[in-house]
């Protein structure tokens, strides 16, 4: 039995072929027992936050790979008076549970690929990809996450009482408005729900998306770092 300390992710696991653990509730002082205790193979996904400098250069010391940085960024919608009604139409009301051909999986799940999967040299493409193509799948099947489409681009989230967290934004076609396009679509159902603030995650590596987000009024928040630890 592995520790309890580490929980198994089963889609993360099955999309890489070998168990993915998340570490919670990290006990730095037994960590090397518990990683010595773990059944092989299998990857250790461990967070800290980025200014955690003395536990980052613990995990090192372990042989965990720093595999990349993440940057939270948030947006604030300014606070409006009543919700503003929501004009009528498929513009204004994100689609629920949706189904997309594996064509169109595929294209989202490739132009990912600053994903911190992707990004972590032993994980081997076909496995990251795996990965990509499960993610986007559960996102765009779940109801509980909104969505809109518009041209070969989507945009997915859910919305948490004021809070709405992006889960996936991706545009095939880069740089011809597709992304601007679907984020006015998301500010703007966000301020017909109240929603005070719009939050997304995304590596420090893909500067494109740092970019977009900066342009449309994100803000960096925190920073947290991801680690993987490799059991053979
Ligand atoms: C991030 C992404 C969704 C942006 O969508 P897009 O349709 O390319 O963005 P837009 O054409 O609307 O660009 C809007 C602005 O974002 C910034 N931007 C977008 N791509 C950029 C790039 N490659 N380099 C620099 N700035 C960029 C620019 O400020 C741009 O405005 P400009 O073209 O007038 O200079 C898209 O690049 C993408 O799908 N990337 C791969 C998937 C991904 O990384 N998603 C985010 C993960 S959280």
């Amino acid at each position: 039995m592995h520790s309890p300390k580490f929980k198994r992710h089963d889609d993360l696991s099955e999309s890489l072929g070998k168990d993915y653990f998340l570490a919670a509730q990290v006990d730095f002082s037994t960590l090397a027992s518990d990683l010595a205790a773990l059944p092989g193979p299998c990857i250790v996904d461990l967070r800290l936050l980025g200014e955690d400098i003395d536990n980052s250069r613990t995990l090192l010391q372990l042989g965990f790979a720093k595999i990349c940085v993440l940057a939270i960024f948030s947006a604030e919608l300014p606070e409006a008076a009543p919700a503003e009604p929501a004009a009528p139409g498929p513009e204004n009301s994100p689609e629920t549970a949706v189904f997309r051909d594996a064509a169109w999986i595929e294209r989202h799940a490739h132009n990912l690929r600053l994903g911190c999967f992707a990004l972590n040299p032993n994980i081997p493409g076909e496995s990251w990809l795996a990965v990509h193509r499960n993610m986007v799948e559960k996102s765009l099947a779940s109801p509980r996450v909104l969505k809109f489409f518009q041209d070969d681009g989507f945009v997915s989230f859910r919305v948490h009482e004021d809070k709405a967290v992006i889960d996936f934004f991706s545009a095939v076609n880069r740089r011809q408005g597709t992304g601007s396009a679907l984020m006015a679509r998301l500010f703007a159902f966000a301020r017909t729900q109240r929603v005070r603030s719009i939050e997304v995650v995304t590596e420090c590596e893909n500067i494109p998306a740092c970019l977009f987000y900066q342009k449309n009024n994100f803000r960096l928040a925190q920073t947290a770092v991801i680690f993987h630890y490799h059991k053979n």
